[in-house]
């Protein structure tokens, strides 16, 4: 019995030690990064009890085990075989319902917390949110506008209705702690409330090509006349875009084109825009062509077609645009001198 209260309380002592141990070493609550949604409040919660059970666990086979060989150890002179055993109901029935309950008080706690995550607000705004390699873009369907840039306001329900146009992508924000995968041809939901004004950023979470480490976007929380600031700006700008290059502009951002392509002579994943109209491009196979609209309607619809020096069509998938579309495109482009 002596045996039992000293291991006993030293499983007590051993869970506390681990448990501070991994905060220490930044694996329990210092490892979350700053939590910055009501969503993030029962997922810490969940988590901090995890990491509790598993300093117990932990305890609870290492304490018994060096006690062991420490106190019952062969000593010196000792040639006799050890007590034989048989059984122990007491002990046995113990570690079966005690586990019992901790699984059982864990599925509770799991279902809670999931819950809690998943609470709907029917109050909450909808927000479009498109994935594609390697970029999102995000559409304000209530003011008319797209962006590539997700402003939230604080302390406010978000539904985002998130859709791929090509593969299995995911949207994370560490901060706000849920993830959700985006599964091309339905539409998943994200429901978030922000509630720490600040600067983040979605990243994908899901290998999606050669450029998947790129596929992040800005995602801002704003006060809420901060958000209405940035809303009648955005609104603004979407109304001057009402001429061909306007609109050829907004589709660059809609289809996620400009995740691959610069307008700053920089290069990115594919070739960059500036100067790009009417200027001869060089070919893989020695080849080369003057980039006109033909040129351009092709290479949007058939990337294939062409394989321009130093770049791999392949990473583009074809894009079916109406001719009208294409078009403003095309103007936008011959204004990136
Ligand atoms: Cu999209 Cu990784």
């Amino acid at each position: 019995m002596q045996h039992f209260v000293i291991v006993g309380i030293l499983i007590v002592i051993m869970s506390i030690l681990t448990y501070f141990g991994l905060d220490a070493a930044g694996l329990a609550k210092q490892m979350h990064p700053v939590s910055a949604s009501a969503q993030a409040v029962s997922i810490d919660w969940l988590w901090d009890w995890q990491v509790i059970a598993m300093s117990s666990l932990f305890a609870l086979i290492f304490v018994p085990l060096v006690y062991s060989l420490v106190v019952f150890r062969r000593r010196k002179g000792e040639t006799g075989d050890g007590e034989h055993i048989e059984g122990n109901t007491t002990l046995e029935i113990t570690w079966t319902v005690l586990p019992l309950f901790a699984v059982l008080a864990f599925a509770y706690m799991g279902a809670y917390s999931l819950g809690e995550t998943n609470r709907v607000d029917p109050e909450a705004i909808e927000i479009k949110v498109r994935a594609q390699q390697f970029t999102w873009t995000f559409e304000y369907p209530e003011y008319g506008f797209v962006s590539t840039e997700l402003h939230l306001p604080v302390n406010q329900q978000v539904v985002l209705k998130m859709e791929s146009a090509d593969v299995i992508h995911s949207f994370w924000v560490p901060e706000f702690r849920v993830k959700q995968d985006v599964v091309p041809g339905r539409v998943t939901d994200y429901r978030i409330t922000p509630t720490l004004v600040g600067n983040y950023k979605v990243r994908c979470a899901e290998l999606c090509g050669m450029s998947h480490y790129k596929m992040e976007n800005p995602v801002v929380v704003d006060t809420q006349a901060d958000y209405d600031v940035w809303i009648a700006e955005q609104q603004a700008n979407a109304a001057a875009a009402q001429t061909p290059e306007g609109q050829g502009q907004l589709l660059t951002v809609k289809y996620g084109c400009i995740g691959c392509h610069s307008v700053d002579g920089s290069k990115l994943v594919g070739p960059s825009w500036l100067g790009i109209y009417g200027s001869t491009r060089e070919f893989a196979d020695g080849t080369s062509a003057v980039a006109d609209d033909a040129y351009i309607t092709q290479s949007i619809r058939e990337p294939l077609a062409h394989e321009v020096l130093g770049f791999s069509p392949s990473t583009m998938p074809p894009f079916t645009l109406t001719d009208e579309e294409i078009a403003n495109i095309i103007a936008y482009l011959k204004t990136l001198k």
